[in-house]
């Protein structure tokens, strides 16, 4: 089956999250769970950002012998140096070394015309190469690149040695169909395409990272960037538990292997959340508080019939333990009855019937109505165990 790769960006993209500061010892924890979780590589950090991050991308080097790590680096020898000075010391040393090319990067922020961009990443790639055998190389804001500079930028970095070409949508601003077209453009078009990887890197502000993370390896990327929760720059990265359950679920319409072990999903998502204070939305899908909570009645009928009535994906599957059954407004008889067994309770139809409607009185009162509540309720109503 068709492999894809899955980069895991957690601990640099993931911890440029306004407000997230991971130390070297947090980091070294995440990576070693990431490791557990299968994922290809680990982006450790950002080693000329700062002498702690350097240290913590060496120590992650030392210690994961599963996944091959990688440090970020802008197109400038110190940026190298500093990567390979963290890097050294890793079982397949690997550098991300990046540069803008969208009109807009060039001009405003780097000042530089398209002619010493290439320059600068053709010097950067053979510079890199000099140390590390695998050599990814990011267009940054490749999305919104004019797409013959994007060719002729492209050639040049795979002459100068670059094995993985990375085309960001930096700016979360492509849809689906067009991320898509645009990573077919280049396979078709870009000359030694078939000597190297292409790899996705989308943002979230339209949310619609997932699915151009997936539309673009249903047109030729061999990897997926992505973090664990979806965290990262703004409105965050593509959510790696999304495109790993994703994947695995239609695997009837996407014939594909990423080697992510599932079951390592929920604890990771709990550690880095644990870890880094960023909560996840109750409704984030396959990791969320409310991922396999059904709350009304006719849903927790169904699925107290046939789990795959209202649920898509099992819950162990992801490592998760069984979800109790929502009791609130709109839940049914069948979920109150069933948990009311499932606590020990013997009912008859008639105190089911009595105790259901004090339920309801109680439930409009009550957001969600807990064990305890249970209890009292049905203690008030004369049901024994
Ligand atoms: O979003 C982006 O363009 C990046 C690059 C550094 C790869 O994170
Ligand atoms: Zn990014």
């Amino acid at each position: 089956m068709r492999k894809i790769d899955i980069f895991d960006t957690t601990l640099r993209d993931g911890e440029q999250s306004a407000g997230i500061n991971l130390n070297t010892a947090e980091k070294i924890e995440i990576a070693r769970q990431l490791e557990r979780l299968g994922v290809t590589i680990i982006e450790a950090g950002f080693p000329a950002s700062s002498p702690g991050d350097l240290d913590a991308v060496q120590k992650i080097a030392s210690t994961v012998k599963n996944s091959i790590v990688t440090g970020l680096a802008r197109c400038v020898q110190s940026d190298i140096d500093a990567a390979w000075e963290a890097l050294k010391g890793a079982e397949q040393p690997h550098v991300h070394v990046f540069l803008a090319t969208s009109p807009i990067h060039m001009e405003y922020k780097l000042k530089k015309s398209p002619d010493q961009v290439v320059e600068q990443a053709i010097e950067a790639v053979k510079y890199a190469k000099k140390f590390f055998p695998l050599v990814e190389w990011s267009a940054e804001d490749g999305f919104r690149s004019d797409r013959d500079f994007l060719v002729r930028i492209i050639e040049q970095v795979i002459q100068a040695g670059a094995t993985t070409i990375n085309v960001p949508d930096t700016v979360g601003y492509a849809s689906p169909q067009e991320y898509g077209e645009l990573f077919r453009f280049l396979r078709e078009n870009v000359r030694g395409a078939d000597r190297v990887k292409f790899s996705a890197h989308c943002h979230d502000d339209l949310g619609m990272a997932v699915a151009n993370s997936i539309a673009a390896m249903e047109n030729g990327a061999d990897q997926i960037e992505c973090t664990i929760n979806g965290i990262g720059e703004r409105a965050g990265n593509a959510a790696l538990e999304e495109i790993a359950v994703a994947l695995h679920i239609r695997n009837d319409f996407y014939p594909v292997e990423t080697g992510i072990n599932l079951k390592e999903i929920k604890r990771t998502s709990q550690l880095v959340s644990r870890l880094t204070g960023s909560l996840i939305q109750p409704n984030k899908a396959v990791v969320g508080k409310n991922a396999f909570a059904h709350e009304s009645g006719i849903h927790q009928d169904g699925v107290l019939k046939h789990k795959e009535t209202y649920e898509i994906i099992s819950p162990a599957l992801i490592g998760e333990g069984e979800v109790p059954l929502v009791l609130g407004k709109h839940s049914g008889r069948a979920a109150f009855r069933d948990r009311a067994v499932k606590m020990g309770y013997e009912l008859s139809d008639e105190k089911l019937n009595k105790a259901f409607q004090e339920f309801k009185k109680l439930a409009d009162r009550k957001k969600e109505i807990t064990e305890d509540d249970l209890i009292t309720l049905l203690t008030e109503q004369q049901v024994s165990i």
